[in-house]
C-alpha cells in the first residue's frame, strides 16, 4: 500500500501528468484539497473509489482516512493543487507517514506560477534584466513569514517575484514595492489561471487597482522588469558565433565532434 502525493496542477484538468492521472485511476481511494482541485480530475477515479475532499477536514481526520486505506491494503492517491514543493501542506503529512510506516512517493504537478506566466506569454528571467525568480507569499492567519524573508530583502535584488496567497493586500504590496522597483515597475495579476474564468490584470505598481483583489482568493501577483519583456539581450546560446557542444563553432572548437 502506498499514498501516492499527486500535483494536480493550476486547474484545467488536462494540466496534471500522465503518471498523475495513471495514479489516481490505479488507486481505490482518492483524497483530494477541495478548494483549488478540479473537480474534473476525479472522473479518472476507478469506479466504486471512496473519494474525499478534504477540505473540510483536520490533519488527524486526514491521516483517519489513510491509515483506514492502509489498514485494508488500499493505495491512496493523495491531491493537492499545482505542485506539491510550494504551499501544499504536503510536509507536515508526510511526517505523520514516517512515524506511522506507511509508504508514499510524490508525483509533480504544474505549480501556479508557471501556469501564470503561460497565460502572459512571459518569460520570466530574460538576460540582462532578470536571472531569478523569487516564489514567495506575504503573511497570513495560517503562517507568519519569517523575519528575514521580508518582501523587501526579496525586492532588493530586482528578480521577478511571484507573490501567492496575496491579491487581497495589492495596497500594501504596492507601498512595500514601489521604494525598490518604481513605480513604473510592470505588475501582472493573473487569477484563476487555466480554468475557464481565468482573468488577466496588467498595469504597473503605481497603477494596480488594489480593488481587484477584494473578494478574490485564488490570483498570482507577478513583479518585475522581466515583464516589460523589452530592452533585453538575446541569449548567447543560441548566437550565431556562439561556440558550443551542439553547434561547433571557428577553426579551433572549444568542443571538437565527437568530444565531450
Ligand atoms: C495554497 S497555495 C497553493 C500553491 C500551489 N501548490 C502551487 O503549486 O502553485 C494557493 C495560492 O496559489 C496561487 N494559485 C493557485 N492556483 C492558482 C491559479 N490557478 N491561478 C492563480 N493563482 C493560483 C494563489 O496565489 C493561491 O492563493
Amino acid at each position: 500500500m502506498t499514498v501516492h502525493f499527486i500535483g494536480a496542477g493550476p486547474g484545467a484538468a488536462d494540466l496534471i501528468t500522465l503518471r498523475g492521472r495513471d495514479l489516481i485511476e490505479a488507486c481505490p481511494v482518492c483524497l483530494y484539497a477541495g478548494s483549488l482541485v478540479p473537480e474534473a480530475l476525479l472522473s479518472h477515479c476507478p469506479p466504486g473509489a471512496r473519494i474525499v475532499n478534504t477540505a473540510p477536514l483536520s490533519l488527524d481526520e486526514i491521516m483517519a482516512e489513510i491509515s483506514r486505506a492502509h489498514a485494508k491494503e488500499q493505495d491512496v492517491a493523495r491531491l493537492h493543487s499545482g505542485d506539491l514543493s510550494v504551499w501544499s501542506a504536503m510536509g507536515e503529512q508526510l511526517r505523520r507517514l514516517c512515524t506511522l510506516g506507511i509508504p508514499y512517493d510524490v508525483t509533480p504537478g504544474v505549480p501556479s506560477f508557471a501556469a501564470a506566466a503561460a497565460a502572459l506569454g512571459a518569460e520570466l528571467t530574460l538576460p540582462g534584466v532578470a536571472q531569478s525568480l523569487v516564489l514567495t507569499r506575504t503573511s497570513g492567519r495560517a503562517s507568519a513569514m519569517p523575519e528575514t524573508e521580508s518582501l523587501e530583502a526579496f525586492a532588493q535584488t530586482g528578480a521577478t517575484l511571484a507573490i501567492h496567497l496575496s491579491v487581497h493586500v495589492l495596497a500594501e504590496l504596492q507601498e512595500r514595492l514601489i521604494p525598490h522597483y518604481g513605480a513604473d515597475c510592470p505588475v501582472a495579476v493573473v487569477f484563476r489561471a487555466s480554468w475557464p474564468d481565468q482573468k488577466i490584470i496588467r498595469a504597473t505598481l503605481g497603477t494596480i487597482d488594489p480593488a481587484i483583489g477584494v473578494g478574490e482568493r485564488t490570483g498570482l501577483i507577478l513583479v518585475g522588469p522581466a515583464l516589460k519583456a523589452e530592452g533585453f539581450e538575446e541569449s548567447r546560446l543560441y548566437a550565431g558565433d556562439y561556440d558550443r557542444r551542439y553547434r561547433p563553432v571557428g577553426t579551433e572548437p572549444r568542443f571538437p565532434e565527437g568530444q565531450e
